[in-house]
């Protein structure tokens, strides 16, 4: 097991061999990769057919494939500094039994599985491209006993987490009131959930496929002062530490 700078230093310097295992795993040439990131975002915008998309899941499960790889490893690349923070501040609370929902290209899984306060972590993630890639990205690491890969809170079979990871995902969810409350239901009184959102479809549209409804929003933070009390944390104002209230 490693120990928390020695993660974070690891992050910094090469976000836990991120570019390497992109182009391993999509089969890139080195010479590719940085055209392949550098269009990552604006091609991910492409990608959503807009109100024509009736289930928002669908964009994830049907349509973005590997494309969310590029944009969430261009973004974990040129924003290392903030996804450092986010490190900084699960290493701060998280321990034992670990959920990550909408885990992404793993980063946040992978530190926790280095950790030795965790037990286990739980990789959720509804995008098979990306369970598959960060499964990979674990036995790259010599971390792959400490992690499980599954698409829904419900097949890990487990009933209480520890820790419930949720950066960046719950704009991206039809209804994350009703995602908040199921985080609920699996904490108990000792559980720690770490959740930031990002309501807001940019300026330029540029993130056609976040949720950005007014009355999903005033649902959500109904639902999360209903269920929620904030524990405080000075490392990064922008992701918020919760426990349940009873
Ligand atoms: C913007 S990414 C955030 C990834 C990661 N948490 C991070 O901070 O880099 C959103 C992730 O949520 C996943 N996702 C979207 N809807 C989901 C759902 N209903 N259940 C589980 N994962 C979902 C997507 O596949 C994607 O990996």
């Amino acid at each position: 097991m490693k120990n928390n700078s020695f993660i974070l230093e690891e992050f910094v310097n090469n976000a836990f061999n991120l570019k390497l295992h992109l182009m391993e795993y999509l089969s890139i040439k080195e010479c590719d990769l940085d055209g392949f990131l550098a269009n990552a975002k604006i091609n991910l915008a492409n990608l959503h057919p807009g109100d024509a998309l009736s289930d928002v899941s669908d964009f994830y499960t049907e349509i973005v494939g590997d494309r969310h790889l590029a944009d969430l490893a261009a973004w974990h690349i040129t924003s290392k500094d903030y996804i450092a923070d986010t490190l900084k501040l699960q290493q701060r609370f998280s321990r034992d039994i670990v959920l990550d929902f909408g885990g992404g290209i793993g980063t946040h899984a992978l530190a926790n599985a280095m950790s030795s306060k965790v037990e286990h972590v739980f990789f959720v993630d509804i995008n098979e491209t990306n369970r598959n890639f960060v499964e990979y990205r674990a036995k790259e690491l010599g971390v792959e006993k400490k992690l499980t890969f599954c698409k829904t809170i419900k097949d890990s079979q487990i009933s209480k987490f520890d820790t419930i990871i949720c950066l960046d995902v719950l704009e991206h969810l039809a209804n994350p009131a009703s995602q908040i409350e199921i985080f609920n239901e699996i904490m108990d009184s000792n559980s720690i959930a770490l959740f930031n959102w990002y309501f807001y479809k940019g300026e330029k549209n540029e993130y056609p496929f976040h949720i950005d409804d007014e009355q999903i929003v005033e649902k959500f933070f109904k639902t999360l002062q209903s269920i929620f009390i904030e524990v405080f944390h000075p490392i990064l104002i922008t992701t918020r530490a919760y426990k349940k209230i009873r």
